[in-house]
């Protein structure tokens, strides 16, 4: 029995590996003051039918419940989002920054970069217009990617506008085909220079006309301007790469819209989002208005390059080993003893020490062997010399005899990690 296509076992060693990226993924989005919420894993179906839009709407895991309800397995969280904000809007101070780090599901066909399941990191500001909030979520999806050891090598933020592509189609009286329009721009890069010509004519708009909409200098867009001095005073332009090619495919989306890719272009996209200022009002029926910005990270892309890029693997296998590793192992070298190993094993772990020892006996040669394989710093055997035991550092191999009470101040305090 193995599990679905595009569905993950997560062995120990696989479960780690998550780990590291959901670990880091929170500590960034707290330095940069976000706060973490969740909602439900299951929803109304007519939450992304009517929200989500695009491609998105048939790769639902959707099914009907026993109380006969259409429902669907979340393949995203702005709907949500957008829903529980616009529920109790009044219960929070604006502008709300809010993260999560959910599992999803979308049947999409499995291949390299995509599975069924996946963890995508969320990081949302709701409630500011500014081009400096565009900016504050770009940094944070940069320094995200910074602290997994990727560089400006590595990866590039392609940014674009929608705004400006609408003002595009109204010049030329076509401003409700825009959701046609903007599929047609979305795979621009795919097309044969003809086959866009023919896909264009419906719009009444030559390729010429899009050629030169694409080289319009960004500082001339509606917040191009704005955006470029806020990310070069955090010196963070060297990852951003305007370009109106990106439009990306998810209905919700109303301004600033940016996806970063790894230079090479090899791999799908890292992560994706951008300024959706009408979902809320949509959500509540004109209830609650408020503007509001977003991205998703996935952890499969990610996972992929930074395997791929060893200076990324190398920090990874540090945290996975610092991770992995107990303090230390308790040697029974006496059977009769255990009692009192057990009582020291139950006193160490109160203080906080990641603390192993044997479940049965075993040869004090294949205790030691276990605990280096554990990873353990230090070991403390319990034999001979009790009331004494003796600790010794496994790295220099220093040995000392002393009574276990005073073996608290002798062991560094434990390392606290997230
Ligand atoms: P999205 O572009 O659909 O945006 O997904 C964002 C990222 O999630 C992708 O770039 C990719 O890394 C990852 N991802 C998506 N689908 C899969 C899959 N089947 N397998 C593995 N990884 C995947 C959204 O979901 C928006 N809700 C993001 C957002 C938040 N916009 C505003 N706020």
């Amino acid at each position: 029995m193995k599990p679905l296509p595009g569905f993950r076992d997560f062995h120990p060693a696989e479960c780690a590996r998550r780990d590291y990226i959901l670990a880091t993924w929170r500590e960034v989005a707290r330095r940069y003051g976000f706060v973490e919420y969740d909602g439900p894993v299951l929803e109304s179906m007519a939450l992304y039918e009517k929200k989500s839009g695009g491609e998105l709407v048939g790769q639902l895991f959707d099914f009907e419940d026993k109380g006969e309800r259409r429902v669907a397995l979340r393949p995203e969280m702005t709907p949500t989002l957008a829903r529980m904000v616009a529920a109790r809007e009044r219960d929070f101070k604006k502008p709300l920054k809010w993260f999560c780090c959910p599992q999803f599901f979308r049947y999409e066909k499995p291949q390299r970069g995509r599975g069924r399941e996946f963890y995508q990191f969320n990081a949302d500001i709701i409630g500011e217009t500014s081009a400096a909030a565009d900016a504050e979520l770009i940094a944070l999806a940069i320094d995200t990617l910074r602290a997994f050891g990727l560089t400006e090598n590595d990866f590039v933020v392609r940014v674009s506008t929608r705004a400006e592509w609408a003002a595009f189609l109204e010049k030329r009286g076509r401003a409700e085909r825009m959701a046609e329009f903007l599929a047609v721009i979305d795979k621009i890069e795919r097309s044969q220079p003809e086959e866009l010509a023919k896909q264009l004519q419906p719009f009444g708009v030559s390729l010429e006309e899009v050629r030169m909409e694409l080289s319009k200098p960004a500082e001339q867009w509606e917040t191009g301007a704005a955006l470029l001095e806020d990310l070069h005073a955090r010196g963070l332009t060297s990852f951003i790469q305007f370009d109106p090619r990106i439009v990306r495919g998810l209905a919700y989306y109303t301004g600033f819209v940016f996806e970063i890719f790894d230079r090479g272009l090899s791999e799908r996209a890292l992560a994706g989002g951008g300024r959706y200022d009408s979902l809320l009002s949509l959500i509540s029926d004109g209830r609650v208005d408020l503007p509001a910005l977003g991205f998703g990270m996935g952890d499969v892309v990610l996972g992929n390059m930074i395997d791929d890029t060893p200076a990324a693997a190398a920090k990874r296998d540090a945290w996975l080993a610092a991770n992995r590793a107990i303090d230390g192992y308790i040697i029974v070298a006496q059977e009769d003893r255990r009692g009192e190993a057990l009582a020291l094993v139950q006193q160490l772990r109160d203080a906080g020490q990641r603390v192993d020892f044997p479940l049965t006996s075993a040869k004090v040669g294949k205790q030691f062997q276990t605990a280096e394989q554990l990873g353990a710093a230090w070991t403390v055997l319990i034999g001979d010399e009790w009331p004494l035991v003796k600790c010794k550092t496994l790295a220099t191999r220093a040995e000392m005899l002393l009574p276990p009470e005073e073996l608290l101040a002798h062991l560094s305090p434990p390392e606290i990690s997230d």
